[in-house]
């Protein structure tokens, strides 16, 4: 049977849906979806099928992100918003971003199968960009649709030297009209995004379900280091610009400097030595980092104790230190009569609706400065995620579908509308 025919089993049959999302890659055998790649191109063309036949009219819009909108009794009326992401990191899970996408499609297909119409629309959204591997622009779609975009990252260029505007462009897209992408707050009630949780507090706690209080806020840099390349045989310690030598010392000060307090967390996630060759000495070294803390004055504090001691490293040891921030969103809390009410419905459904805060960036943190946002967690096995190993089941899948459908339906406009 077709998963769009199990209306018995929506847990399996969103799961259906996410296995045949993690069939479009880049890398053939893993789950590698990058923004704007042939990959994100088919899962977009496949998810405006599957937003069409679950009764919505959809379409891509100028900045990469997928949109559906479902209307209410009253055709233009505002609409709440459902979305998370369906890029993805390089060799990742098939349920990070795609679940809280296949949720809402899910949600609105099944309204449209009862044949109800609620008194607002409810527009799904598959946003592009929300992993910022590709480009150094995270969270472009939902910036992008929040109004705060910013025209200057299309000028950022991926490893390969394509620009975002010619990515975006290739793409279908007119970056042009990105800054015409921005809803209105009188447009906007609420945005309600459900994303696996990616840690372990769900599972420790015998949770299926747990409602977001706050999202953590978020810094990320590039970094170059550049010393001297040569002969790893003939040139003496003592003399060397080893740049890769450099970057060691600085992921381990960054490391030390994180751990030194709770909540704080820093990481160097990728880096690259050039030439790159076992006999010669690196000339230059590449390096990502991403500092990230629940308080915001904690984060900046970090920020720029990691910035002095990468300078101080690279003085010492005679290289040239570049760094750029690529990111720098502040930590979110979650809208509290958003985060009661799926609370609320958690419980209707018969689970403690556990509150949790949320170590990782979700599209919701730009979303929140358009409207009022909350998000549900969804268990993951191990907390695992970013891993290919990232695992649900079906039926807490089902779980998480029937909160949403019980919150949409429990959902008061009048308590959101045109409140700024
Ligand atoms: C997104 O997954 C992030 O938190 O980096
Ligand atoms: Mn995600
Ligand atoms: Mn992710």
């Amino acid at each position: 049977m077709s998963a769009a025919l199990r209306n018995d089993d929506p847990g399996a049959a969103i799961m259906a849906r996410l296995d045949a999302l993690a069939g479009f890659t880049d890398e053939p055998g893993r789950v590698t979806r990058l923004f704007l790649s042939p990959s994100h191109r088919r899962s977009v063309d496949w998810l405006l099928d599957w937003m069409r036949e679950a009764g919505m009219a959809a379409f891509l819009d100028d900045v990469g992100n997928v949109r559906g909108r479902y209307e209410g009794a009253t055709p233009g009326a505002p609409a709440l918003l459902i979305g998370s992401h369906i890029d993805t990191v390089r060799d990742a899970g098939r349920y990070d971003g795609t679940l809280g996408v296949a949720l809402g499609v899910a949600v609105v297909a099944e309204l449209k199968r009862r044949g109800e119409r609620l008194p607002f629309a409810i527009e799904v959204i598959g946003f592009g960009d929300e992993e910022g591997v590709r480009f150094p622009t995270t969270l472009a779609g939902s910036r992008a649709i929040a109004g705060g975009f910013d025209p200057t990252t299309l000028a950022a260029c991926d490893p390969d030297g394509v620009s975002l505007d010619k990515a975006l462009r290739d793409f279908g897209c007119d970056p042009a009209r990105i800054g015409g992408l921005a809803m209105t707050r009188q447009a906007a009630l609420a945005y309600v995004e459900a994303h696996i949780e990616q840690g372990p507090v769900l599972e420790r706690n015998a949770a299926p379900l747990g409602v977001v209080t706050a999202i953590n806020g978020a810094t990320r840099f590039r970094g170059t280091l550049e010393g001297e390349a040569g002969h790893a045989g003939t040139v003496p310690m003592a003399i060397r610009r080893d740049a890769l030598a450099g970057a060691a010392e600085i992921i381990l000060g960054v490391e030390a400097r994180a751990a030194r307090e709770a909540d704080l967390v820093a990481t160097v996630g990728r880096i690259e030595a050039a030439p790159g060759a076992i006999n010669v000495i690196p000339g230059a070294a590449h390096f990502t980092l991403d500092i990230r803390a629940p308080d915001d004055a904690q984060r900046r504090a970090a920020v720029a104790d990691i910035e002095a001691l990468c300078a101080a490293t690279a003085k010492r040891r005679g290289l040239k230190l570049e760094m750029t921030r690529s990111h720098d969103a502040p930590a979110v809390v979650c809208d509290p009569r958003l985060v009661a009410a799926l609370a609320e419905s958690v419980a209707r459904e018969g689970h403690a609706p556990l509150r949790l805060p949320s170590g990782a960036g979700h599209d919701a943190m730009a979303m929140a400065a358009l409207c009022p946002s909350a998000m549900l967690f969804v268990r993951c096995k191990g907390g695992i995620s970013h891993n290919p190993a990232e695992s649900i089941t079906a039926a807490d899948a089902g779980a998480a579908f029937a909160a949403l459908i019980d919150f949409v339906r429990h959902f008061d406009p009048e308590r959101f509308i045109d409140e700024a």
